[in-house]
């Protein structure tokens, strides 16, 4: 098991966040998932821009988790009211170090927390190994259609201690 560096903090999201996560998000889709999908499947998923408005709305309205390694931004996970953990994203620049891992563990602890006995996720391709190492077991094969993009990924599932 990868341990997670000392000096890594998992804090809830902030609204000052939405522009941080953002550069995360992008940068971990181009830097990193591109390994596993096409360039057209890469701009489908996260294109040069994004509705601010919408994405600040989504982080906020679901329970959003930001890993700090000092002062910056390093991923951000979350889950929603109905149980599906919506993003895991880490910057390429902290890739392999347990940031996933702190990350996942705390939304586990906090949705077994909030009562849900089950989460569910759309795992990527290129996550589909991290969350198999954190306990989820694949229930179906997806084809997800974005901005004209088909992108394969996986339904996956973990069951939580109550
Ligand atoms: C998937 C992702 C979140 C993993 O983040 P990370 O911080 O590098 O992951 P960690 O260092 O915490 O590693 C998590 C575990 O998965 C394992 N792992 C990660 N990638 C793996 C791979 N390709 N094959 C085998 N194991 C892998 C690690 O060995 C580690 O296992 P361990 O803790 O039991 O030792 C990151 O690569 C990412 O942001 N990818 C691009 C965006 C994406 O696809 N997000 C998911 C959307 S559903």
């Amino acid at each position: 098991m990868t341990h997670p560096p000392q000096n890594l903090r998992i804090r809830p999201y902030q609204d000052t966040d939405a522009d941080d996560t953002w550069q995360v998000f992008r940068a971990a889709v181009h830097g990193t998932a591109s390994r596993d999908y096409s360039t057209a499947q890469i701009e489908a998923w996260a294109p040069a821009t994004v509705d601010q408005t919408r994405w600040r709305q989504r982080r906020s309205s679901a329970h959003t988790y930001i890993a700090c390694l000092e002062t910056r931004i390093a991923g951000f996970s979350d889950f929603t009211d109905e149980g599906l953990l919506d993003m895991l994203f880490v910057h390429p620049d902290a890739g392999g170090r347990g940031v996933a891992r702190a990350l996942v563990t705390h939304v586990l602890q906090e949705a077994a927390a909030a009562g849900h006995q089950r989460l569910r996720v759309h795992a990527s391709l290129t996550a589909r190994p991290a969350f198999e190492r954190f306990g989820f077991t694949v229930d179906a094969e997806r084809q997800v259609e974005l901005r004209g993009q088909h992108l394969r990924n996986f339904a996956m599932s973990i069951r939580l201690d109550s």
